[in-house]
């Protein structure tokens, strides 16, 4: 047999250009025992660099836009499996800087919502009109308001993933093919958001992390190049509706600082900032963020999510999964950015 007649499946990765896509695509094109997936990413703009990285390593890049149904039909055409972000930060973002877009009564949070929604509605849609699927992998995140019965509002962007997927579990279509991946924190965080997660050095020499939550509450971080590439391998073969934490290890910050400081050969504390740090670093998201730290120190990080399992209980139920390590994650890093 061919190689190419072996491939009897379609992947089909939206935010193929993103962290989470763009990982994803990696592992199975890189994969050994992926060997039967042809794959498909999706993008705004099949020409923009990152479309010809993935290009480069044989992947199908076609343009779609998850505004747009008829697109999305197009770009899950022949698939049997789909794995399906949406980014909600560019929303918000996008808000802040252009308040114009938003109409009368509208906020940059209600707005991003309501878009994010709608991206949800249409992947939901298509891949209800898509005969061929098997199985879609859902990326979402615990909702802060639904886990704590309503005490925590002001977290839309993940309350949205959480109606989303309520939108995908629900369509009679999809019954039986859709499984949840709850992606921890990205383990990148201290430098792709340096201003909130990164330690800072002090006159002294020494480094401090500044974070509006104790650090003593461990929460799952997830190292998505080695990572998440298997998380949805495992969920292809798992059994549909089996929602998977997205955990290379579950560490407290205090525990990720000493981790980091011993690589870096630094001395570094963790201190608990106050609210006024937090909302003057990031202004328009502050109050999000404030429910979102109270929401880790409140609530395990699942939210007591239903049925949410870590890799080693899925490991226990026969599925094989692997996970790395965060030390390894810390080694690969380059960290000269921040120090
Ligand atoms: N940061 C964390 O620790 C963390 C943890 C768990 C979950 N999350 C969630 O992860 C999500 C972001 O995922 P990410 O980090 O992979 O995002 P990302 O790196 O910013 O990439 C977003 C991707 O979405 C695509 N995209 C954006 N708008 C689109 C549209 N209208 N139509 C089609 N494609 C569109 C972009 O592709 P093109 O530009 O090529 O079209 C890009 O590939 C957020 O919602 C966040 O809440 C984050």
């Amino acid at each position: 047999m061919t190689d190419q007649a072996a491939k009897t499946n379609l992947l089909v990765v939206l935010g193929a250009t993103g962290n989470q896509g763009s990982a994803v695509l990696k592992h199975f094109a890189n994969d050994p025992s992926s060997h039967s997936y042809k794959l498909r990413g999706i993008s705004r703009n099949i020409n923009s660099d990152a479309s010809k990285e993935l290009a480069q390593l044989g992947i199908e890049v076609l343009q779609g836009e998850l505004n747009d149904l008829a697109s999305l039909k197009e770009a899950f055409s022949g698939a049997t499996h789909i794995f399906a972000n949406t980014d909600s930060n560019a929303l918000i973002f996008n808000a802040i800087s252009q308040p114009d877009i938003l109409t009368e009564g509208q906020t940059a949070l209600s707005y991003a919502h309501d878009m994010e929604l709608a991206y949800g509605k249409n992947i939901a849609d298509a891949a209800a009109s898509t005969l061929t699927l098997q199985r879609l992998v859902w990326s979402g995140i615990p909702s802060p308001k639904k886990c704590s019965g309503g005490k925590y509002t002001k977290v839309s962007m993940w309350d949205v993933k959480e109606e989303i997927s309520e939108v995908l579990y629900s369509k009679p279509e999809l019954k039986g093919k859709v499984s949840t991946i709850l992606v921890g924190i990205y383990a990148t965080m201290p430098i792709k958001l340096p201003m909130l997660y990164a330690p800072q050095k002090q006159p002294d020499g020494t480094y401090e992390m500044a974070l509006h939550m104790t650090g003593d509450r461990p929460i799952p971080l997830a190292d998505l190049d080695t990572d998440l590439g298997p998380w949805i391998s495992a969920l292809f073969k798992a059994p549909p509706g089996t929602k998977l934490v997205g955990a290379t290890e579950n560490l407290t910050w205090k525990e990720w600082l000493s981790k980091w400081a011993k690589h870096n050969n630094v001395r570094a504390s963790f201190r608990r900032c106050s609210d006024d740090e937090v909302l003057a670093k990031v202004p328009g998201l502050g109050d999000s963020l404030l429910e979102i730290a109270s929401f880790f120190e409140e609530f395990e990080w699942t939210g007591g999510s239903t049925g949410a399992v870590y890799p080693e209980e899925l490991r226990k139920r026969g599925v094989e999964v692997s996970v790395g390590s965060i030390d390894e994650q810390i080694a690969r890093s380059d960290c000269s950015s921040i120090l």
